[in-house]
């Protein structure tokens, strides 16, 4: 009888081996925690298609946030959700829309303990619910959405966001926003471009999240689910405009694109798993059909094996508890 000659299980044999071996690792600072906070309310508002997250008051978003510090996860990503809307989305510039008070709130309770951020988009404050404003015709204008993205990226650089998620998907978003904010000396706010945005079904339970007026779809904007190298074409476009860091979004149906993208550039890649792939893990674990903590580790690991350098996620904090608990 003949002997295997090569044995790749030995790397695999005991529970130190493995440990040692590993070759891709999650840390908390690699977690940003995606955050709801709507105008009006006084009680944290939960958010039926995604169990355990809430639409939070300005309070409670203090005191989640001041949490969320002390697991020192990397950062915040904040939502707005205003209690009116119009065709130009005139809440996400006016300093005392409830984003930008948010921000104030938020910087002001945390300080520099973590990076906080915030969605550069006008779908949360339009009437109609798209990304941008509308020409007569209905059609997304996209030179005149800019103008209204930089006075936005204005307004969150103002209220003390130290990173702005441009998340629009227009063209260029990143160029003109940079040039902006430079403009009025806000050259050290940074800029995180969500380049390679998928339009698809995945994020369903966030727009109930934002409270979303969308009717119709975003196709002519965001991508199409079968173009992988149009991902890297947005990515490389969006650091040539001055992306300080490049996200893909969804995580795990685009982990492909993920993985070229940080192949093509040379800033931090990061990835959003977005809220259809949480409740989808959620809802299996409430029937009992699936490991919850185990799926949740593994998804967050994948999505870094495939080249992320951070993860937005909803399980953030939860995540960063049971990561340093293991240490
Ligand atoms: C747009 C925006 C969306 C998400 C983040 N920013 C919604 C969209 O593009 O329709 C989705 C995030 C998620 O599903 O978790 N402001």
């Amino acid at each position: 009888m003949s002997f295997p000659e090569h044995r790749p299980r030995r790397l695999r044999r005991t529970p130190a081996v493995r440990r040692l071996a590993r070759e891709t690792h999650l840390v908390p600072s690699q977690l940003v925690l995606p955050m709801f906070v709507r105008e009006g309310i006084t009680e944290p508002s939960p958010i039926g298609s995604m169990p355990g997250i809430v639409q939070h008051s300005l309070d409670s978003l203090r005191r989640s946030v001041a949490e969320a510090a002390e697991q020192r996860i990397g950062g915040v990503m904040l939502f707005g959700v205003p209690e009116t809307r119009d065709a130009v989305g005139s809440g996400a510039d006016d300093p005392n829309g409830i984003l930008n008070l948010a921000t104030e709130a938020v910087v002001a309770e945390v300080g520099d303990a973590l990076v906080v951020q915030t969605d550069l988009c006008l779908d949360e404050f339009t009437d109609h619910g798209h990304c941008g404003v509308l020409r007569e015709d209905g059609a997304v204008d996209n030179d005149a959405t800019l103008e209204r993205y930089t006075a936005m990226g204005l307004a969150q650089a103002r209220a003390g966001s130290a990173m702005l998620g441009l998340s629009g998907m227009m063209d260029g978003q990143v160029g003109a926003v940079r040039e902006a904010l430079d403009a009025e000396g806000f050259t050290d706010t940074l800029i995180l471009a969500y380049s390679a945005k998928y339009a698809g079904a995945f994020y369903g339970p966030f727009r109930e999240a934002v409270d979303s007026q969308l009717k119709g779809d975003r196709r002519s904007y965001q991508l199409d689910p079968g173009n992988g190298r149009e991902g890297v074409r947005e990515a490389l476009l969006d650091v040539e405009e001055g992306a300080d860091v490049v996200m893909v979004k969804p995580a795990l149906p685009y982990l492909d694109v993920l993985a070229d993208v940080k192949a093509s550039v040379d800033v931090p890649v990061w990835a959003y798993q977005v809220s259809g792939e949480y409740a989808m893990v959620e809802a299996a674990a409430a029937h009992g059909w699936i490991d919850r903590r185990g799926a949740i580790m593994e998804s967050l690991l994948g999505i870094r094996r495939a080249g992320a350098d951070a993860i937005l996620t909803y399980w953030a904090v939860e995540a960063a508890r049971w990561l340093r608990a293991e240490l």
